[in-house]
């Protein structure tokens, strides 16, 4: 990795690591099957990725964002920027490769909303360690990892050993990273303090211990200062070790339930960021989650702090 001097060292609260996609939603008459033709009714376009979601997430509570990731110069990867970039997320840290492509996901819905997906990483998968400017977060306070579907999770495992000690890294596995199995996510988890997972991946990844407690210790002996384990409709449980608590989720129309984990990350973070205890934390990821599944999208219903404040003024302090 290289200390570059054409970034100047900012201070921001948190940065994204992960994936950077590009999502094209088709909805077709039918999902076709081998030498069979269908065709497409309506196309949705919409910027995803996991970190990005949680980092837009946190900007748009008011706290100073960057993200560090790949895209290529093509039309997908200008969307990709100006949509970080117009959510105030600071684009210093993602490298621009003049040749590639960048990362897609092309979906298909049928008519009775079956889905086929088909992943593209393009130069998600093509990050290279001497290609992160150090320097980029060397003021940050803490570090958001979430998956890559290829083999820059070795680029992250490099990064974490490379980044100052006073940097928190959170990190959320997804299904991607829980099946790759404890043995390959071992260097992640010794240097993360927070983590966040649902719990089919708990289950994935400690199948060994019979109940969720014992889990739960299992993966904090890793070296955790906290676990989050998300637990959908039904809210989650943190600890630090020292303390558990079983937090119920909000009450809410629920719409949509995409993207759902990762506003549960920005309200989690967010908590933490601001000091608050693990408790209040997690209640204020259950709280963002709220907003996120009353709307469609992983994006569209994350809040605003000015749309919290002026419902519940207590509800963000
Ligand atoms: N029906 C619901 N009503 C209210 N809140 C919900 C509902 N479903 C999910 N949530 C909130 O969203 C949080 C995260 O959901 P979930 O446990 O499904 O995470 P996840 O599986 O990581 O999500 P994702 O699929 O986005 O990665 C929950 O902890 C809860 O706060
Ligand atoms: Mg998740």
């Amino acid at each position: 990795m290289t200390i570059g001097c054409d970034v100047i060292s900012i201070i921001l609260d948190a940065v994204g690591f992960g994936a950077l996609n590009l999502d094209k939603l088709y909805r077709v008459n039918k999902i076709a099957g081998e030498d069979e033709e269908a065709y497409i009714t309506n196309v949705h376009e919409s910027c995803g990725g996991s970190a990005a979601n949680t980092i837009i997430g946190l900007a748009r509570l008011g706290l100073s964002t960057g993200f560090l990731g790949k895209v290529a110069r093509d039309r997908p990867g200008q969307l990709l920027l100006e949509n970080l970039e117009n959510e105030g997320v600071d684009t210093g840290g993602v490298i621009k490769k003049s040749n590639g492509r960048s990362g897609t996901v092309q979906g298909f819905v049928d008519l009775e909303g079956q889905r086929a997906l088909y992943v593209d990483p393009g130069v998600n998968d093509d990050i290279q360690s001497k290609e992160i400017n150090l320097e980029y977060i060397s003021n940050t306070r803490l570090i958001h990892l979430t998956s890559f579907v290829g083999k820059s999770i070795q680029v992250q495992k490099e990064f974490l050993e490379s980044i100052p000690d006073s940097v928190t890294v959170s990190m959320d596995p997804g299904m991607i990273y829980a099946e790759k199995g404890i043995k390959t996510l071992e260097k992640l988890l010794e240097r993360t303090d927070i983590l966040l997972l649902n719990q089919k991946e708990l289950e994935i990844l400690m199948p060994h211990q019979e109940k969720e407690e014992e889990k739960m210790k299992a993966l904090l002996d890793f070296g955790l200062e906290i676990l989050v384990v998300k637990q959908g409709q039904n809210g989650c449980t943190v600890t630090d070790g020292d303390e558990l608590y079983g937090l119920d989720a909000f009450n809410v129309n629920c719409q949509d339930t995409t993207g759902a984990g990762d506003a549960f990350n920005t309200g989690f973070l967010y908590g933490y960021l601001t000091g608050k205890s693990i408790k209040r934390s997690a209640n204020m990821g259950n709280y963002v989650a709220s907003y996120c599944v009353k709307m469609p999208g992983a994006i569209s219903g994350l809040p605003f702090l000015s749309q919290i404040i002026s419902k519940y003024p207590d509800k963000m302090h």
